[in-house]
C-alpha cells in the first residue's frame, strides 16, 4: 500500500487552473488501487502570506467544499485541515533541529517571496521544514505536487535522510515528488499562466452572469469576424480545448479556421461549456458552501483519523529523542 499525500493552501477559492493541474488528478490518482490517500487544506502555511481570520475561514471552507464537490470520499481519503492537528507543530520544531541553516537560506521560493513581498516574518523562511513535517508525520510515499514545489520536497527528502541516519533507524519514509510533465499549464484569461497572484484566474462557481463576463473578458485579438482565425494562438480556444470532447474541438477549430465565427461566438461556447460540465459540481459547492456544518462533519471524519496517525508517530519520536 503506498501513501499519497498532498496540501493546498487556503488562499483563495480555487480556480480552473488549480482543477485541472492539481485538484481533479488528485482525486483520480486517490481512486487508483492500492493507493491510500491523505488530502489536507494547508491553512497554517497560508498564515505566512494573510492575516485576515475571516478570509482564511472562508477561503478554508471553499477549498474544502471544493475538493468535495469534485468528488472527494472522505470515507477512502483522509481530508483534513492542517491547524486540526496541531501535531505537526511540534514535528516541525524537531524537524528545524536537524534542518542545516544553508538548506533554507538557498530555497528558491523564500529568496523569491522576500525579494517580493513586504512581511518576510520567520514562517516565511521556515516554511520548508513545516511541508516536511506534512509529509513525514503521516509516512507519505508520494507526494503529487506543481514543479515549482520540487526543491522544498527534495528538502523534505533530505530532512528525512538527515532524521533517520542521525537516530540510526528508519523513522521516516523518505518521500518523493509526483509531477506529472503531462499536466497543462492552465492559461488564464490574459493568455499568461492562470494564477490567484496575475488576476486572471476563471472561478468556475460564480453565479452565470459574473462568470460570463469573466469568460467574454477572455483576451483576443482584433482579427473580423469574417476573418479566419487562428486557435492556436487564442486563449479562448486553449481553454476550450482543456475541456470540450475530441469532436467539439475539431468543430471549432474548422469555425476558426473559415472564418465567419468570432471570439465572442468562442467565448459564448466556452462559458456554456464551463456551465454545462460542472454543473453537479457548481450545485455541490454551493450547497456545501451555504451549510457548514455539513462542511465541519465531513473534515471532522478525516481530522480524526489525521490525528490518530499523528499520535503514532509523535510517540514513537518524543521516544526516540528523550522525551518520553
Ligand atoms: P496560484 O498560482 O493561483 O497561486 P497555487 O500556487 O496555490 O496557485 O497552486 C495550487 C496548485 O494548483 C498547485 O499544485 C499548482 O501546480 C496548480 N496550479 C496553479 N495554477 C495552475 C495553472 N495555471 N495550470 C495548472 N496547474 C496550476
Ligand atoms: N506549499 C504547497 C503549495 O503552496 C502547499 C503544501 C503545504 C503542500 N504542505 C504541503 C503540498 C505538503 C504538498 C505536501 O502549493
Amino acid at each position: 500500500m503506498k501513501r499519497i499525500l498532498t496540501g493546498i493552501q487556503s488562499t483563495n477559492i480555487p480556480h480552473l487552473g488549480n482543477l485541472l493541474g492539481a485538484i481533479i488528478p488528485a482525486i483520480a490518482l486517490s481512486k487508483k488501487p492500492g493507493h491510500e490517500s491523505l488530502f489536507f487544506i494547508a491553512d497554517l502555511h497560508t498564515l505566512t502570506s494573510v492575516k485576515n481570520p475571516e478570509f482564511v475561514k472562508q477561503s478554508t471552507y471553499a477549498v474544502a467544499a471544493t475538493w468535495l464537490a469534485f468528488g472527494l470520499d472522505t470515507q477512502k481519503s483522509v481530508f483534513y485541515r492542517q491547524s486540526r492537528v496541531p501535531q505537526v507543530t511540534e514535528l516541525t520544531w524537531y524537524l528545524n533541529c536537524f534542518t542545516p541553516f544553508p538548506m533554507l537560506a538557498n530555497a528558491h521560493s523564500f529568496k523569491d517571496k522576500s525579494e517580493r513581498l513586504s512581511d518576510v516574518n520567520a514562517g516565511l523562511f521556515t516554511y520548508p521544514v513545516l511541508m516536511a513535517a506534512d509529509i513525514l508525520l503521516y509516512d507519505a510515499h508520494f507526494v503529487p505536487v506543481g514543479k515549482d514545489q520540487l526543491q522544498h520536497l527534495e528538502m523534505s527528502a533530505d530532512i528525512a535522510g538527515s532524521v533517520n541516519h542521525k537516530l540510526g533507524q528508519e523513522v521516516f519514509v523518505i518521500p518523493e515528488a509526483l509531477i506529472d510533465e503531462r499536466v497543462m499549464i492552465v492559461p488564464g484569461t490574459d493568455g499568461q499562466k492562470m494564477s490567484k497572484s496575475y488576476n486572471n484566474f476563471i472561478n468556475v462557481f460564480l453565479p452565470e452572469k459574473e462568470l460570463k463576463k469573466v469568460v467574454m473578458g477572455i483576451v483576443t485579438d482584433s482579427t473580423p469576424l469574417e476573418a479566419p482565425k487562428n486557435p492556436d494562438t487564442c486563449n479562448a480556444f486553449k481553454l476550450y480545448a482543456l475541456l470540450a470532447d475530441e469532436p467539439n474541438i475539431q468543430t471549432m477549430r474548422q469555425n476558426y479556421l473559415k472564418g465567419g465565427y468570432g471570439y465572442g461566438h468562442a467565448k459564448t461556447e466556452l462559458y456554456e461549456l464551463i456551465l454545462n460540465k460542472f454543473s453537479e459540481q457548481r450545485k455541490r459547492y454551493n450547497e456545501l458552501m451555504n451549510n457548514t456544518a455539513l462542511l465541519e462533519n465531513e473534515l471532522a471524519v478525516g481530522e480524526k483519523r489525521a490525528d490518530e496517525m499523528a499520535n503514532q508517530k509523535l510517540k514513537q519520536l518524543r521516544s526516540l529523542l528523550g522525551y518520553a
